[in-house]
């Protein structure tokens, strides 16, 4: 059985790469950034429409449709603005179930976002469409992925009760993806910026796991007073990454060492994109379009694609016991 999906606010394309992964045919995708959907289209599929989600409004029936709306008016590391207008986009899916009639929704976001005013007036008008809502919280790292990313799935559901996928036993560290398996020289993805000046001095003194507390012991010199006067907080940055563990939650700005703990392990840089790219799961044959900030960007904003498959498993298995028993009871 070969079911559909539609992708809203598909971004990269790595929520649908992990249903295409488990078997399910991307119909249609939907993404505002014009360089995302070139990626869409290079490495999932040819269907992505470049627009607003709120202008385009159907294109056809699926038997899934899957969604990430934007997150930065939920998430912890963001502002948390109740008031911000992207957070009113997940009402999107509203009119979209309408059109095209999905007998599953997923929609993936920080865990936060379950707690919102924003997913109650959600679930309500999914309910009232005559969906199950069923929430599961998961650790992107407890399913293959070299990263912690807890994630949030509303699971509105037509075939009845969805359970969430089992973990697998054992984590990954990150030394796979940034030591053991080289990359090719050749790779277009191998690439980070070039640090100088102050920032170049400051790396070169960060020891293996260390971050900004090491360069402040060693020269204080070199930092500003405002490290002073934030004390123990943001003690990630400047932040080398620890190989033998998952790493921290990869955000859009890993190109940058003062944004958190992105350093290779052993070497004086920021980890490169196809790092990056690997930490989300994205294979080594994925080329990204845009300039660096905007590749770094598509790759930090995607739902790593080994956790999107396990999910999308669940799902597929779902609907095909669904079918089945129609078949049997028609
Ligand atoms: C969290 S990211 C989704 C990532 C995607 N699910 C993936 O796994 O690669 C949210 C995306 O929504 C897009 N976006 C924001 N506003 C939009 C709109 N009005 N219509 C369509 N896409 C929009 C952003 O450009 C961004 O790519």
């Amino acid at each position: 059985m070969a079911f559909s999906i539609g992708d809203l606010f598909a971004g990269a394309g790595l929520f649908s790469e992990g249903f295409r992964q488990a078997g399910f045919l991307p119909r249609f995708a939907v993404e505002l950034d014009a360089e995302a959907v070139k990626s869409y289209r290079r490495n999932v599929g040819p269907n992505a429409v470049h627009g607003s989600v709120t202008d385009v409004l159907n294109l056809g029936t699926v038997d899934v449709l899957i969604a990430g709306p934007p997150c930065q008016g939920f998430s912890t590391l963001g502002r948390r603005d109740p008031l911000d207008a992207r957070n009113d986009l997940c009402f999107a899916v509203l009119p979209w179930a309408d059109g095209a009639k999905p007998k599953v929704i997923v929609i993936e976001n920080v865990p936060p976002f379950l707690k919102s005013g924003h997913w109650q007036r959600l679930a309500r008008g999914l309910r009232r469409r005559g969906y199950k809502i069923f929430t599961w919280e998961l650790e992107a790292a407890d399913f293959g992925t070299p990263q912690l990313r807890r994630r949030a799935f509303t699971i509105a559901s037509k075939i009845g009760i969805i359970s969430p996928p089992a973990p697998v036993s054992e984590r990954i560290s990150c030394a796979h993806a940034l030591l053991n398996e080289p990359i090719a020289e050749n790779d277009l993805m191998h690439r980070w910026p070039t640090l100088q000046g102050v920032s170049a001095q400051r790396v070169a003194l960060v020891p293996a796991n260390g971050d900004k507390r090491d360069i402040q012991k060693a020269a204080p010199e070199l930092c500003p007073p405002s490290w002073q006067r934030i004390g123990c907080q943001a003690t990630d940055v400047w932040g080398r990454i620890d190989p033998d563990e998952p790493a921290n939650t990869l955000r859009c700005t890993f190109l940058n060492p003062s944004k958190g703990r992105y350093l290779h392990p052993t070497e004086n840089r920021t980890i490169s994109l196809r790092e990056g790219a690997r930490l989300q799961g994205i294979p080594d044959d994925w080329l990204i379009d845009g300039r660096p900030y905007q590749v770094a960007r598509q790759i930090g904003n995607g739902v790593p694609i080994p956790l999107a498959r396990a999910v999308a498993k669940q799902i597929y298995a779902a609907l095909s016991a669904f079918e089945t028993a129609d078949s049997l009871a028609a």
